[in-house]
Formats: C-alpha cells, structure tokens, sequence
C-alpha cells in the first residue's frame, strides 16, 4: 500500500470511525429518551428477518406487540428468529420464505401477501448483501443487485399497488453509509460483466438509489399519510460484515454495534414517526445529509430515470 493509500485509510477511519461504531451510538444515547416499543394492532412485514439487523428488528417489534411477517431465504436461521422470546411475541412472528435475489421470488412472495389481503402497517426492506464474488442469477442479473434495489422496489411497488400497505403505514429503506463514496447513476447497478464487477462499488450504488427511491415515495405517498424513511445502522457487528468485509471485521469487531444497536433507528422511526423529509438519511434518531462529499452530488441520472430503468427490468422478467 502506498504512502497516499494509507493516509486515505487512515483519514477514512478516523473521521468515521467514533460516529459509525458503537463508540457513536453509547455516546448519543445518553442523550435520548427512553421510549418503550409500542407496537400493539400494526402488522410488520420485515426482509432480511434471519440474521443480523432484520432479526433484531423483527424480535423487538413482536416484543412490541406487533405481528410481524418475517421474510429470507428457506433456512434454519429463518425457522430459528423467534428462540428466546416468550411464548406471546414469539407466536406473534411467523416466517415466510422467499428469495429476493430472484425477481419470480419477489413476485412469489408478493403473490402469497396480497392474496391474503391483510394489509402492512410497516414495511422494513432490509435484505441487503455485499458480494465480493461476482454471481449472475438464473433471471440474467448480478445477484446484489436484485437483492439490494431491485426487490425493494418490487416488493414496494407491489404492495402498495396491491392496497397491501394500509393508509398511514411506516416504510423503512436500510441503506449504508457506504453510499456516501458515489453519486447516483445507473451505470454499474447491475454488473453482468464480471471483469467489471467490484462488490463494494455495487454495493454502494445500490444504497445510493435506495437513498434516491425514499425521497421519490416520500413525495408520491405523502397525501396517503405515508412515511417513508432510508436509514443507517452505523458499523454493526453481523455475519454479513463477517463474510464480505473480513479485514474490517478484524480490526472493528471489538466497537462494532449489537444488532439490536444498529436496528435501534428503525424502531424509533416507527414508533415515533417523525416529520418525513425527503433530502435525508436518518441514523441515530437523526435525520443526516445524504452527501459529504462534493464530488457525489453531481447525478449521472434523475430519480424518474432509476424508476425507468428498475421498471423496465420487471417488465423484461415478467
Ligand atoms: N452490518 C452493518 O454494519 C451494516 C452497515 C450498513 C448497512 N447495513 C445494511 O443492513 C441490512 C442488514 O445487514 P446485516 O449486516 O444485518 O446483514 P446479514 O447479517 O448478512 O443479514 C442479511 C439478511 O438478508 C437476508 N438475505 C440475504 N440474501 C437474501 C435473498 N437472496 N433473499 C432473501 N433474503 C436474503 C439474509 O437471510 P438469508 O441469507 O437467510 O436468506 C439475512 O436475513 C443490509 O441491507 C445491509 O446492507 C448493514
């Protein structure tokens, strides 16, 4: 590594490090105030419900009284969210597997909860994957790709024009501070040419146009008394941070957040619903810019070309 690549690295950890890793989230909280998690009467649909996050997330809100739809892949981790709870919350969660890395996975899973016609008072889009190894999927995509932006605008989409997300419900985007390093564009969201594949870059621009995708339901779901969120967890001590960040895991993993830690501003969000803004990323119960860096503000498309462009890939699979 060269002399400027590490100065890079260093400058990169030092000013993200205190905010992102649990150091951040101690500190802040002193700050806030208790708020029990109140969700009796809502029903939850949570993605990415069998690890990490997505299972901290879906277990607090069936502590909370919610009844909560837990959506990943058919696993034993999927059929295991609910161990430890008491008997009430953990007969308040039931899991429903799909895979989100398939558009006819999504399009399975959409058909199984708007034939039931019960609607979603909150939706969490969770699911999200940093795949270091290129891996195309049977549909003719690169898989994070699907996972990542492309079923969260289906399952969104979806839903709300199925009428399965009720009135006044909470829909929160998980993005990355990851996105912060590129501005929004369609080039290299969805890298079929392996030679051309990064997992971080793709990463990256997935969270970016999820960021881009919040602000657009936000403003198109506003007279449904809708609130639409994209979120941060900060730096969060999970398996997929084991798994596609293995030097990072090493040298971070004593100051990552719990799980619960990094799913604490989707509950808040949802309990409290504050006033929607669609130029912001929350984290840590506040809302954040969405650039901080001069040189991501610049587009290389508009909002309406990314829904073009994800519409356009549904329409091709169906
Ligand atoms: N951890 C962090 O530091 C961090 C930081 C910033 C943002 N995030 C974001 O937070 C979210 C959760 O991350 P995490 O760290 O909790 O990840 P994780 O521990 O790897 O969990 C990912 C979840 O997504 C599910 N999933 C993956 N591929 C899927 C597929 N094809 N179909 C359906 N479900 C699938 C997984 O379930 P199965 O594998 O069982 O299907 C699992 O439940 C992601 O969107 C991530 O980008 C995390």
């Amino acid at each position: 590594m060269s002399f400027a690549q590490l100065a890079a690295v260093a400058g990169f950890y030092g000013r993200f490090t205190p905010s992102f890793s649990r150091i951040g989230f101690q500190a802040r909280r002193l700050g806030w105030r208790h708020i029990p998690w109140r969700f009796s009467g809502q029903r939850w649909l949570v993605t990415g419900a069998s690890a990490g996050i997505g299972r901290a997330i879906a277990r607090a809100a069936a502590e909370g009284g919610a009844e909560v739809v837990a959506v990943a892949r058919a696993s034993a981790r999927l059929e295991q969210i609910a161990v430890g709870l008491a008997p009430e919350p953990a007969a308040r969660l039931t899991t429903l597997p799909a895979d989100l890395s398939l558009v006819s996975g999504t399009a399975a899973l959409l058909e199984m909860l708007t034939s039931e016609g019960r609607p979603f008072d909150v939706l969490i889009n969770n699911a999200g994957v940093l795949l270091n190894e290129h891996r195309m999927t049977e549909e003719g995509h690169e898989a994070s790709f699907v996972v990542n932006l492309l079923s969260h605008y289906q399952l969104t989409e979806g839903l709300l024009a199925a009428g399965t997300l009720a009135n006044g419900a909470t829909l929160v985007n998980m993005s990355s501070g990851g996105m912060y390093s590129v501005p929004l564009g369609l080039e290299g969201l969805d890298v079929t040419d392996p030679a051309r594949h990064v997992g971080k870059l793709a990463y990256a621009r997935h969270k970016r146009a999820q960021v881009a995708l919040t602000g657009d339901w936000q403003r198109r779901l506003s007279e449904r008394e809708m609130a639409v969120y994209v979120m941060h967890p900060g730096w969060v001590r999970t398996e997929g941070v084991r798994q596609s960040l293995p030097v990072f895991w090493r040298v971070q993993r004593p100051i990552l957040r719990q799980p619960i830690e990094g799913a604490d501003t989707a509950l808040w969000l949802c309990a409290t619903r504050p006033v929607p803004r669609a130029d912001v990323i929350w984290f840590d119960r506040k809302p954040r810019p969405v650039h901080l860096f001069s040189q991501t503000r610049q587009a290389g498309c508009s909002v309406e070309a990314l829904r073009e462009f994800l519409q356009r890939q549904l329409d091709a699979a169906a």
